[in-house]
């Protein structure tokens, strides 16, 4: 049979079940894993229609989805909060108000699950009227001016006793800016988790449907990053260490991954990417209408993002992939 004298046979590393996972280089676990979870003033849970599979949480539901994640082996939630109309305004000033949505969800999940790590994301998109992550000054986003009120969010987050502080707004400055005002409160224990890279993407368009957050005139281009950059990205991480991030981000996740291992290579800071709504979607819809098999493409998604050089991932699939794991 063995006609051919191959010096070498790369499948015999290949043959078995148990030789695979002996050379297995990348592996994934639940703990590597975010969760990102919507809430809403509302007490009922509301399923949503822009992003099937996932849910806008009341309190309550928030909590005991949030104990389920952590049963399952997940660490760490992210919270994103759906805001009432009557709640914004031009300058997101619900963004810091001590008794919030937010602050609420936090302390509900610390005194329920004090061992989950509670992600807040630092934004004003959310609390404003103009749909923006800054303030919109004259058809422009201001970005000195916006620090001040990033910086507020981030002081009352913590406050509340948020464990990471996740600034995705992409303003200038404003790692720096919200280190300082966490250390003048008192909060250096309190870590951030920068969005470095964070790309004007078209798969974030689900996420704005569940929170009603998209801008009302214009586009993020002038602070988020042009998706055909890298050498941009790096330079934005250089900024964000230098300025005290304590983890840096890729967002979105798989349509990046270049952009990933550049990033890992550049810094020695842990690194985090976000598989996003729309990426989800791509997944789970295919799965929906029986083209894809939803468990293997998720978690071949996952590992990809691992192998890239990603430390951990925020991503929808976390609880179902840690059950799955
Ligand atoms: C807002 C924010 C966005 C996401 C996370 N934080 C949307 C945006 O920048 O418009 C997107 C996440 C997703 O699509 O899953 N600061």
């Amino acid at each position: 049979m063995n006609e051919y004298e191959l010096p070498i046979r790369p499948r015999r590393n290949r043959r078995t079940a148990a030789i695979r996972a002996l050379v297995r280089e990348t592996r994934l676990s639940p703990a590597q894993l975010i969760y990102p979870l919507f809430v809403h003033e509302d007490a009922k849970d509301t399923p949503l229609d822009s992003l099937p599979g996932q849910t806008r949480w009341g309190l309550d539901g928030l909590v005991t989805e949030a104990a389920r994640a952590n049963r399952l082996g997940i660490h760490a939630v992210v919270l994103f909060p759906k805001v009432p109309d009557g709640k914004k305004n031009p300058t997101g000033n619900e963004a810091f108000n001590p008794d919030g949505l937010i602050p609420r969800a936090i302390k509900a999940i610390k005194q329920a699950v004090p061992g989950l790590t509670v992600i807040t994301d630092v934004a004003l998109d959310p609390y404003n009227s103009d749909g923006h992550d800054g303030i919109v000054r004259e058809g422009v986003i201001a970005n000195d001016l916006t620090l001040g009120v990033l910086c507020q969010q981030a002081v009352m987050q913590a406050r509340a006793g948020a464990d990471i502080i996740a600034p995705s707004d992409m303003m200038d400055g404003r790692v720096g800016a919200i280190r300082d005002a966490l250390d003048d409160d008192g909060h250096q224990d309190v870590a951030i988790l920068s969005y470095t890279a964070k790309y004007a993407s078209a798969f974030y368009g689900p996420f704005r449907g569940a929170l009603d957050s998209a801008p009302k005139a214009g586009d993020k281009q002038t602070y988020q990053m042009d998706p055909a950059n890298i050498r941009e990205a790096l330079r934005e991480a250089m900024l964000d260490e230098s300025e005290g991030a304590d983890m840096l981000m890729v967002k979105p996740a798989g349509p990046y991954l270049d952009v990933i291992a550049g990033l890992r290579a550049a810094t020695d800071l842990p690194l985090a990417a976000y598989q996003v709504s729309g990426e989800y979607l791509m997944i789970r819809a295919a799965a929906q209408s029986g083209w894809l098999d939803e468990r293997a493409a998720v978690l071949e998604s996952l590992t990809g993002i691992r192998r890239a050089g990603a430390d951990m991932i925020l991503t929808y699939f976390a609880a179902q992939a840690a059950e799955w794991l």
